[in-house]
């Protein structure tokens, strides 16, 4: 279990990070041996079937984070504050403790809400940050950081998050020379998603890197199984077994 006072140790070794939403599919990642789970508010896409992460809210997250903090009890569990949860500091400390209490260990949000960290960080939560593309307020899924200004903010937004307490970020979707600048900047580790090899580890959505979705994957996403060829093989056959009477067996 990776405990706040750990995340240093990621600035000189690779860190593993993989989102999971529920009971098995953490259970599986903590045998495989990731260093965090992500309950991620792409559950919102992922599971439920929604156009945006900002369908989700505080109760439905709770649900998940209590899944997969029982499937995963020996993982640390980052739980990913919902649209609105941290709109002010004390609301985002009150929502940052029913997380705490539904099994987190810390939480993630999205943008530089220093105020936020410093209210969550009180309370004894450990907080990561999250910048580059950032999907509860995108206006566009364009890769970020190609105009100086961009640049600019990006970088002082990740200075701003580490000295308000942040224990690592990550980086979404942007220029890989500017996560590597963030990541050579500050003492925190950097988690990559989209954000090149510049960085202290990575992160993936799980249905992502296991093929369970079908269609187009993000640009910087790979899949490393084929988790629904799998699964309609045993849906087709079962669906075969009943119809030619072969399932239950006599
Ligand atoms: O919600 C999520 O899955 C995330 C990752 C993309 C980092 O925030």
């Amino acid at each position: 279990m990776i405990l706040a006072g750990d995340f240093p140790r990621f600035k000189r070794e690779p860190l593993v990070m993989a989102t999971a939403y529920d009971f098995p599919f953490a259970a599986i990642l903590e045998e495989a041996g990731v260093d965090l789970i992500l309950v991620g508010d792409s559950l919102a896409n992922v599971v439920l079937g929604l156009s945006s992460t900002r369908e989700v809210g505080m109760d439905a997250m709770c649900l998940f984070v209590g899944a997969a903090s029982r499937g995963a009890p020996l993982t640390h569990i980052v739980a990913d504050m919902p649209y609105g949860s941290d709109a002010q500091p004390a609301l985002a400390a009150m929502n940052a403790k029913r997380f705490r209490d539904c099994g987190a260990h810390s939480v993630k949000l999205e943008g530089p809400k220093f105020d936020a960290v410093r209210a969550i960080t009180s309370e004894g939560i450990a907080v990561i940050g999250h910048l580059g593309l950032l999907p509860q307020t995108a206006k566009s899924f364009k890769q970020v950081g190609h105009s100086d200004r961009e640049r600019d903010e990006v970088l002082s937004a990740a200075e701003g998050l580490a000295q308000a307490g942040a224990v690592a970020l990550v980086l979404e979707h942007m220029a890989f020379d500017l996560a590597a600048q963030i990541t050579a900047r500050i003492p925190i580790p950097t988690i990559g998603i989209g954000a090149g090899p510049g960085v202290n580890g990575q992160v993936l959505v799980l249905h992502d890197f296991l093929g369970i979705r079908g269609g187009h994957l993000p640009p910087f996403a790979k899949a490393f199984s084929d988790v629904r060829q799998e699964a309609l093989r045993g849906a087709r056959g079962y669906c075969d077994a009943v119809r030619k009477h072969a399932f239950p067996p006599v």
